[in-house]
């Protein structure tokens, strides 16, 4: 169930671990423990100028006020068990590496070695890293793609059921939900179909730590009865960068066993900027998140509106993605009508208008609208957009549908970490169609693999990285190393 009321004067009007700090930079402490520059004192003067003391007063370490992450008996206990109860959750944790380390915890937390997971292809490669690290075999399932826009959208529940149907074996189910385009899926008749067999249930809510706040939103993970989730609180609310939190509720999931891969995947110093701003993203979210989420909702849902009003462009709409449900924090707006490639736009936007997107696609370029933003913001990007369209001439659209994301995937042949770990050889990318990957290929954004370790390379892959890296992807893989090149099992 949503949140209802928001009294101030509820446990939730805490911040026991940003208080904890504000109150220890008071105290004429000397410090004789890492960090180095000591409260600032040793950082570089033009850095102290710019943002003032305080920010380094509390970048603090593990003392007795300030409590250990790993093994928290103090504030860090009581402001977790606040993100707990706000979050709906029997347990939260603080995570210092964003979601890619919640993945990682997730997956190594809960599947031994040889256990099978059915797991979506169009994950985010950190839950791919995680089939890496924990050994566990993926049963890989595809999403719905609408067609018109070349979209990936969600996997449904059929093909959930299907995959259990075929798997009995497996041990959990996970899901990416929302996606980077803020796309859902039905989670809970996907946890009602996996729970009835007895499969643990993981989402990956990096884009969605809001969705409990507002009654309007889609379902969140908690809400649907998930056994875990992450989110990045740093990806769509107030947390600083990095800062993610896991919950965990139910007995599917031992914590005992959790708690042991979080202290061995995490820093043995995380920071308490990133940490205090987890504890003030949750008190931020109990006390005023509906009254926040409200007004941003409002402007963007009317924003949308105004774009599609705009000759040339097109922003996706809630229909588009049916049934699956569409976060309206994210502005999807396609440009390709204009004769221009996501990046073009993009690039356009920043340097002629000052607007910077959350990330461009061959036809499209997403924006993510929070309760950060306001009628100004809204006014700023919508005036952009038209001079932007005003400038081009509408007409020449872009061939639809030249570059697309794969979609044949072949059949797995090694497991991801069979093949990270086999021996192999450097070839050029242009002569890899056939061979297994030893490594994965990423364009970011998004960060959904093209090509997995343990897959053969299919042409329909080679030419989509060659055509996206024509117009200005990022290639994020063995392209920083060797341009054109990719390790292939020897
Ligand atoms: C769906 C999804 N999951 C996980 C992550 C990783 O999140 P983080 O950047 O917080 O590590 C991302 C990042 O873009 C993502 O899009």
């Amino acid at each position: 169930m949503k949140h209802r009321t928001s009294p101030n004067r509820s446990p939730q009007s805490r911040a026991p671990l940003f208080e904890a700090l504000a109150d220890y930079v008071k105290q004429p402490k000397a410090a004789f423990h890492t960090p180095g520059h000591k409260q600032g004192r040793g950082i570089d003067p033009a850095w102290r100028q710019l943002v003032g003391d305080n920010i380094f007063r509390m970048d603090l370490t593990v003392l007795p006020e300030t409590d250990c992450l790993f093994h928290p008996t103090g504030v860090l206990k009581a402001a977790q068990a606040l993100a707990a109860k706000a979050y709906q959750a029997d347990h939260s944790y603080f995570l210092v590496n964003g979601s890619t380390g919640g993945n990682l915890a997730m997956l190594m937390g809960v599947l031994f070695p040889g256990d099978k997971i059915i797991v979506p292809r169009h994950t985010h490669k950190s839950v791919i890293a995680g089939l890496i690290m924990s050994g566990a075999l993926p049963v890989y399932i595809h999403p719905e793609i609408n067609k018109e826009w070349g979209l990936i959208l969600n996997v449904s529940p059929e093909t959930v059921e299907r995959s259990l149907d075929k798997n009995p074996g497996a041990r959990a189910v996970f899901v990416s939900s929302p996606t980077y385009h803020g796309i859902c899926c039905d989670l809970e008749k996907i946890v009602k179909l996996a729970h009835l067999n007895d499969r643990v249930v993981m989402v990956d809510q990096a884009h969605g730590p809001h969705f409990l706040f507002h009654p309007s939103l889609p379902t969140s993970a908690m809400e649907a009865g998930a056994d875990i989730c992450v989110e990045s609180t740093h990806k769509l609310i107030s947390g600083l960068t990095q800062a993610s939190m896991l919950h965990v509720k139910g007995p599917n999931i031992d914590t005992r066993d959790l708690e042991e891969v979080l202290l061995l995947t995490q820093s043995t110093s995380p920071s308490y900027l990133l940490m205090a701003s987890l504890d003030l993203a949750r008190r931020q979210m109990a006390l005023h998140g509906r009254e926040l989420l409200e007004k941003s909702i409002k402007i963007s849902v009317k924003l949308k509106k105004d774009i599609n009003a705009v000759k040339g462009l097109y922003c996706l709409n809630p229909e588009d993605v049916k049934p699956f449900k569409l976060d309206p924090s994210k502005l999807i707006v396609f440009v390709d009508k204009l004769g221009l490639t996501g990046y073009q736009a993009s690039q356009i936007l920043n340097e002629k208008y000052n607007i910077q997107a959350e990330m461009a696609d061959w036809d499209h370029v997403a924006f993510i609208f929070t309760l950060a933003d306001g009628p100004a913001e809204a006014g700023k990007l919508l005036a952009a957009l038209k001079a932007l369209a005003g400038s081009c001439q509408p007409n020449t659209r872009l061939k639809k549908l030249d570059i697309q994301f794969p979609s044949n995937y072949p059949a797995m042949s090694l497991t991801p970490r069979e093949a990270f770990f086999a021996g192999y050889k450097t070839i050029p990318l242009k002569d890899s169609v056939g061979e297994i990957s030893t490594e994965f290929f990423t364009v970011y954004p998004p960060g959904i693999p093209v090509i997995v370790p343990g897959e053969r390379i299919t042409k329909e892959a080679v030419e989509y990285l060659r055509d996206m890296k024509k117009i200005g992807a990022i290639l994020v893989g063995p392209e920083a190393g060797q341009p054109g090149k990719i390790r292939v099992v020897a």
